[in-house]
């Protein structure tokens, strides 16, 4: 599919007007049609994906460097497949076991990195604007894999391409308008943060649910409506979108205990019945069962699309690495981009 046969063609400027960012740090400073462009543009390797040869040799010479000072499983995985299926040299820089662990500066990590000519630079990283610090210090795109609690925004496309896949037998795939609950950790989650920018930037009513102590004062102003009455929160809601405590980001005791949080917030059978007799259950992963979200809904077969968020991560950052390259590869205007394929 070429972006000219895109269902959303005509909806934005052609060429690189499409996307005029040099990386993506976040989904904050993306305009609906650029948020629009890369899901159309993830459709063409859902597609590709799901045949038995998975390979496009777009990328290929190119080299993408995975940089994870954070644990990860699906984020890495994910982006290391999308590099290799789009034909680039992809690397892991094993952090563990490399000179950040001697004291070197985020800075003199980047520089290195520049050094090898990297041609994409992917970062995850514990400190919220660590990021956008090494994207300032580097000459290829870089492309925000999570920075502390501030934004994760490939999570949020691809969650963005998950609800349109779903929700196009019913209304085409549009998300404008969609009631959306996202509950659990809100203060102290990147996924949430994207997520509210991503969907009400597209349009949908977006409805957050958490215990006051995880809920971040004046959430108000990113035009979301606050519960913290999860069944009231999912009153014919289209969309569940569940969040794990994070834990680790917590100095102290945010929740009296696990079995107490459940039965306020854990999304079991009989309260996903408050939403709608159709509404999709997410999970960014991981996922703690029995805890935000009971194992049973995990696994419903026909409402939960966790495991198809994990597939449409994929597609999502074959179409970020592919887009953010292509000046990288000649294509100034992306001229080539639009005659070539
Ligand atoms: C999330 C993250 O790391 O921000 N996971 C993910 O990327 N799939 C959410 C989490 O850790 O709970």
């Amino acid at each position: 599919m070429t972006s000219a046969e895109t269902p959303h063609a005509g909806r934005y400027p052609a060429g690189s007007a499409a996307f005029p960012h040099r990386g993506l740090l976040g989904i904050a400073g993306l305009a609906p049609h650029e948020i629009l462009f890369l899901l159309d543009e993830a459709e063409q390797w859902v597609g590709l994906n799901r045949q038995p040869k998975k390979r496009a040799d777009r990328l290929a010479g190119l080299t993408i460097i995975n940089a994870f000072f954070e644990n990860s499983t699906r984020t890495l995985l994910s982006f290391e497949i999308a590099g290799k299926r789009l034909g680039a040299d992809v690397v892991n820089m094993a952090v563990a076991q490399s000179s950040v662990k001697k004291g070197e500066t985020l800075i003199d990590t980047a520089m290195t990195l520049n050094a090898m000519h990297a041609d994409a630079i992917v970062i995850r990283h514990g400190s919220s604007g660590a990021v956008r610090l090494i994207a300032d210090k580097v000459d290829c795109p870089v492309l925000n894999a999570g920075d502390g609690q501030h934004e994760h925004p490939t999570q949020a496309l691809l969650d963005a391409l998950t609800i349109r896949h779903a929700v196009r037998p019913r209304n085409g795939g549009e998300i404008g308008g969609l009631t959306v609950v996202i509950c659990g950790d809100i203060l102290h989650s990147r996924v949430a943060r994207s997520n509210i920018l991503c969907l009400t930037s597209l349009g949908a009513d977006v409805r957050v649910c958490a215990p006051p102590a995880l809920m971040p004062t004046g959430i108000e102003r990113m035009n979301v409506t606050p519960f913290h009455d999860f069944d009231a929160a999912l009153e014919g809601a289209d969309v569940v979108m569940m969040l794990r405590l994070q834990q680790e980001r917590m100095q102290g005791q945010f929740i009296p205990s696990p079995r107490e949080y459940r039965h306020l917030y854990g999304l079991t059978l009989d309260r996903l019945a408050k939403a709608r007799p159709d509404a999709l259950v997410m999970h960014p992963g991981p996922m703690n069962r029995g805890v935000e979200i009971d194992s049973n809904v995990a696994d419903l077969i026909g409402r939960s699309h966790i495991t198809r968020q994990v597939e449409m991560g994929v597609a999502m950052r074959m179409a970020c690495l592919d887009v953010l390259t292509r000046t990288a590869r000649g294509m100034e205007g992306w001229v080539m981009a639009e005659n070539g394929r």
